[in-house]
């Protein structure tokens, strides 16, 4: 089967503006119903689906997406390779909002999220490995076309995910600090681990939207983290034309 890339867009990025649709579609799934319909279109001149991780009207939250479905679609009409893009708060020193990230790890600090495809009906239990969360490959191919596009771009770190979709408090990002995260976000997990489940290539383009709390002093609002995501979200536009010709 031809290679198939899928962009999953998150916060900020509910269309692609450089894609050129051709259809949407629908999939029902054994785990109910996926964010939306998938998208189909061509970008650079490749055959790319996406979905918007939050709804097409950005309704769903970090806590309420049917992860499972999303990725089980995306499988299921041929995607073998995946970039995730995601909003999130920057804590290392050289995070600060508007720049991108690849991360190459994740810590989870989620619940109550239907995070396994192995639970029910199993022959024999699955383990799968995780050493690695990310298809270092694909990171690689982002890095190498942020670097391209001149785009100012992090190329590694730890994605702590948290459950949301409340930020969090100064304590906890001391804490992920402590525990070694460089940025947090709240969709990185489960979605990492069930695109490795589904043998899905999966690599995360971060957009930083915000000081995370207590790295800025001042309070958090929806309008700076909007702001920074606009600009954000042209950087990973030219971003994605450029890695979709190096694929
Ligand atoms: N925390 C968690 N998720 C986020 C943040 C944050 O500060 N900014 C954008 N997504």
């Amino acid at each position: 089967m031809a290679q198939l890339l899928a962009i999953i867009g998150g916060t900020g990025l509910t269309s692609l503006e450089t894609l050129s649709i051709s259809h949407r579609e629908m999939v029902s799934t054994p785990y109910g119903e996926p964010s939306g319909p998938l998208t189909h279109g061509e970008l650079g001149g490749k055959a790319v689906v996406f979905l918007a991780r939050h709804g097409y009207g950005h309704t769903i939250p970090p806590h309420k997406v049917n992860y499972r479905a999303n990725l089980w679609a995306l499988q299921h009409i041929g995607v073998d390779q995946v970039i995730a893009v995601a909003a999130v708060g920057g804590i290392r020193a050289d995070m600060e909002p508007g720049c991108l990230v690849f991360p190459d790890q994740i810590i989870d600090y989620t619940w109550s999220r239907g995070h396994t495809f192995f639970e029910d009906d199993l022959t024999h239990v699955t383990h799968i490995d995780f050493t690695y969360p990310y298809c270092e490959e694909l990171r690689q191919k982002l890095i190498q076309a942020a670097r391209h596009a001149g785009l100012d771009a992090r190329e590694g770190g730890t994605y702590g995910t948290m459950q949301g979709p409340r930020l969090e408090t100064a304590a906890e990002i001391m804490r992920l600090e402590r525990d070694g995260c460089d940025m947090v976000g709240m969709t990185g997990m489960p979605e990492a681990a069930l695109a490795r489940e589904l043998d899905l290539r999966y690599a995360a383009c971060a957009v930083v939207a915000n000081w995370a709390a207590g790295k800025s002093g001042g309070k958090i609002t929806m309008e700076d983290i909007q702001h920074q995501l606009t600009g954000g979200m042209e950087k990973v536009e030219i971003l994605l034309r450029e890695v979709v010709a190096l694929l």
